[in-house]
């Protein structure tokens, strides 16, 4: 039997889509196929925005033909869309055709599931309000190699007042560290050559006395040729170990992603992220003076309720004091339930498209500006796939660009020095140097 996992969303949500692909192995489904041929096929819902929900609902009525066609397709829909409040009732009165509906807390009783629905003609449906449970017990196929996810906590408790996640992904739960490092050592041990610490705020990881800085220096010290990466991290737990941490270590990145969302503090104040413009300043001026050649990406809403032309332009002027190199932008998209979805002052569509247009210019300006500054560098990077349209080998610096090199022979998960002849947005070409 075969399966077919389709995945909206983060990282957070590729990493649980290889937890579920080995759920899937144990129920018997031995091998990956195209939506066509599988006898499974799972949706990995988002609802972090809109348009991620829009999505979904798109793909997932488009199965009605195919599961007409195929009496014994199951179709099941998991994921942080089911969690959300109402929206399991929604997902089965608009397509009765779905077998098992899931939320992000049930992942450990999806065996089950599946085994239970295989006996009956009636649909599953499992979603509790919330649960401490986390999945470490799932082993995952990994897709990524050479790199692999490894997640260090779930939940989050900030409520930022437009987002959804700690509705759905429930409280804080911090893995144990002595887990963790098992992990990364098994990992590095099978070869894998980047280990990315998954969280929905990584810098708020406690296990007792371990807390974030220290268990990155524990998983940097773990012996092997390997990268660290992490995220997602919170400014209002930057901190000066941090910053000593990744500055002692060769093995961390020198990349932070760390999302500032707006440059206004009293919008910062309004969607409860608990640090200003300033403070945010400051933060990545002691970075940058810890570890020059540090590159930093944010993310970053247009739009949030009552958000005046003025205070867009401090958001536009940030980009450039704080020097990104990249930058994920969104539009504010209401989530029911959250604060800032009560609030009044909504932002008119069309002015709300000018200014991500005018954001996104500017952010690609920089990108641009930052790559072209490789070229006639060498940089090292780890081959990561292959392209097959560009004909291609890809593989990404420790700052996340991505390099793009042609061989003859395999490259996947090989270290290649790149000499940097051309570079195009967030993308350098090159030829390896031996
Ligand atoms: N509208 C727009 N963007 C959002 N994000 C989270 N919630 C919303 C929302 N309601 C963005 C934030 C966050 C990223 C993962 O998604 O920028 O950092
Ligand atoms: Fe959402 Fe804020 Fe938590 Fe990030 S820190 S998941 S934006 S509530």
């Amino acid at each position: 039997m075969k399966y077919h996992i389709v995945t909206y969303g983060c990282q957070m949500n590729l990493h649980e889509s290889e937890k579920i692909a080995g759920v899937l192995k144990e129920c018997g489904y031995a091998e990956e196929a195209p939506a066509e041929e599988a006898d499974i096929i799972v949706f990995n819902t988002c609802c972090i925005r809109e348009n991620a929900e829009n999505h979904a609902f798109g793909n997932i009525g488009a199965l009605k033909q195919l599961k007409r066609q195929k009496k014994d397709l199951l179709i099941a829909v998991g994921g942080c869309m089911v969690q959300e409040e109402g929206k399991a009732a929604i997902l089965r009165e608009k397509f009765p055709f779905i077998d098992i509906l899931f939320g992000t807390h049930n992942l450990p009783e999806l065996r089950s599931l599946i085994e239970r629905k295989r006996k009956q003609r009636k649909a599953v449906v499992s979603v509790p309000a919330e649960r401490a449970e986390t999945e470490d017990r799932l082993v995952p196929v990994r897709t990524s190699f050479p790199n692999a996810w490894v997640n260090i906590m779930y939940g989050c408790n900030n409520f930022c007042s437009y987002c959804i996640v700690p509705y759905v992904r429930g409280r804080e739960r911090s893995r144990s560290a002595e887990e963790v490092l098992r992990e990364v050592r098994s990992l590095v041990a099978e070869g894998y050559r980047e280990i990315t610490l998954l969280g929905q705020n990584v810098n708020s990881y406690r296990d007792g006395d371990v807390d974030f800085p220290a268990l990155l220096d524990m998983v940097a010290s773990v012996e092997g040729k390997f990268r660290v990466r992490f995220m997602t991290s919170h400014p209002k737990d930057f901190s000066a170990e941090l910053v000593a941490v990744m500055k002692k270590h060769p093995k961390i990145c020198n990349h932070l992603h760390l999302p500032v969302q707006s440059g206004s503090s009293r919008i910062l104040s309004l969607m409860n992220r608990r640090y200003t413009r300033e403070k945010y300043l400051e933060e990545i001026a002691l970075l940058r003076r810890e570890i020059p050649d540090c590159e930093v990406t944010t993310d970053l809403i247009v739009a949030f309720p009552t958000e005046t032309e003025e205070e867009f332009g401090e958001t536009l002027s940030l980009v450039e004091e704080a020097d990104f190199s990249s930058a994920f932008t969104f539009i504010y998209s209401p989530r029911t339930g959250t604060r800032a979805a009560a609030m009044e002052g909504r932002i008119p569509e069309d002015v709300a498209k000018s200014r991500i247009t005018r954001l996104i210019a500017l952010v690609n300006e920089k990108t641009r500006e930052k790559s072209a500054k490789y070229v006639g560098k060498t940089v090292e990077i780890l081959c990561e796939d292959y392209d097959e349209k560009r004909g291609m080998y890809l593989g990404r610096d420790e700052y996340g660009r991505m390099g793009y090199f042609k061989s003859d022979t395999p490259k996947i998960g090989e270290w290649i020095e790149l000499y940097v002849k051309e570079a195009n947005g967030i993308s350098l070409y090159g030829e390896p140097v031996e």
